[in-house]
């Protein structure tokens, strides 16, 4: 039966039906998928009772980046890789917040892709209650490439299959690529499943709203400064919330451009390559909009080297980013 509005579909419907319809599938993406559905309901659940279950706040501990971790940041990480730990096509999971990834199996034994994550993004908003997410990719290994894990992630012939987020907001919303266009899911907690609300999203080609930390403004590349002079003058309104997924959540759905340039003291900007850029530029293009690193640089052709590298990035509607890339080649 054709899908239409009044269907109810479960994430996991949606998934099968969608593998059904090629040949030979062998059902790689629902096995992925529902353990990071049941992983991200769990963290959803912990989010929520952070502040009564008092894991909100510091752990004391840097991660591999150099940053505070939170409580949750390391609750989550063990979330997922308890989920995603028994599925026997994972060869490797890469998180944010570990500094080598955990290897499960190798190519030869079964382990034909490689999920990578941020478990927690916005974790620094978590004591505020202000939304935040978990950030994942799905890297098919490349055949026949030897080597180390992160050796097989960084080949070019591994290609990202699947990207998604979810936002533990107001309502707990599951977004999620496998390629063929952008669907939406929300948590419905009376079921405890997501549910379809939208398929084939399309981000809006245009909308005269940026979303930057200006506050940095003074350590931005000159190129970055003079869109947001050009922005002040042309009437744009400003959002910024400081979570990745809320920000990109709402540009997604609302239209605009969401930009994390380079500083005086972080060359390639803040936000990772492979747990945030990498995924979040693969669902804006596949909503129709444009993510690039720099003028001229589709962010998604730059070839990671190592895996906790660092991008500057500048996604979302097309036409938004057009101009902020009209700057940034000027100068
Ligand atoms: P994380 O909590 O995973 O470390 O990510 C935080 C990131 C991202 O969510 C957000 O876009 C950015 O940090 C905000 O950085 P600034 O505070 O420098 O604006
Ligand atoms: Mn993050
Ligand atoms: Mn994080």
């Amino acid at each position: 039966m054709p899908w239409t509005d009044d269907n109810l579909m479960s994430l996991q419907s949606h998934v099968l039906a969608e593998e059904r319809q090629y040949p030979g599938a062998t059902g790689d993406f629902s096995w992925i998928l529902s353990a990071i559905s049941l992983a991200t309901k769990t963290i959803g659940n912990k989010v929520r009772r952070a502040r009564i279950e008092d894991v909100i706040g510091e752990l004391g501990e840097t991660n591999v980046q150099g940053e505070t971790q939170q409580k949750l940041d390391v609750i989550a990480n063990e979330i997922i890789k308890s989920c995603l730990g028994s599925r026997a096509n994972i060869g490797a999971l890469v998180s944010e917040e570990e500094e080598t990834p955990t290897i499960l199996r190798s190519h030869e034994d079964g382990g034909r892709y490689a999920v990578l994550f941020d478990p927690l993004d916005g974790s620094s908003n978590l004591d505020v209650s202000v939304g935040v997410g978990t950030i994942f990719s799905v890297v098919r290994l490349g055949d026949g490439v030897k080597g180390t894990p992160e050796h097989m992630i960084l080949a070019p012939e591994s290609r990202q299959v699947a990207a998604g987020y979810v936002l533990y907001g107001s309502s707990t919303v599951f977004v999620l690529t496998t390629g063929r266009g952008v669907d939406m899911f929300v948590l419905d907690h009376s079921i405890g499943s997501f549910v379809l609300v939208k398929r084939d999203l399309k981000i809006p080609k245009t909308r005269k709203v940026y979303s930057i930390n200006e506050a940095y403004v003074d350590r931005f590349p000159d190129g970055y400064r003079r869109y947001l002079e050009w922005a002040h003058s042309d009437g744009y309104s400003s959002r910024y919330i400081g979570s990745m997924v809320a920000d990109i959540h709402r540009t997604l759905l609302k239209g605009g451009v969401f930009i994390y340039p380079p500083t005086v003291d972080h060359a390639e900007g803040k936000l990772r390559y492979l747990y945030e850029a990498m995924p979040m530029s693969m669902l804006i293009e596949q909503a129709g909009g444009r993510s690039i690193a720099g003028a001229g640089t589709r962010l998604l052709d730059v070839k990671p080297t190592d895996l906790h590298q660092r991008i500057p990035v500048v996604m979302g509607s097309s036409d938004e980013v057009d101009h902020v890339e009209r700057f940034l080649s000027e100068s």
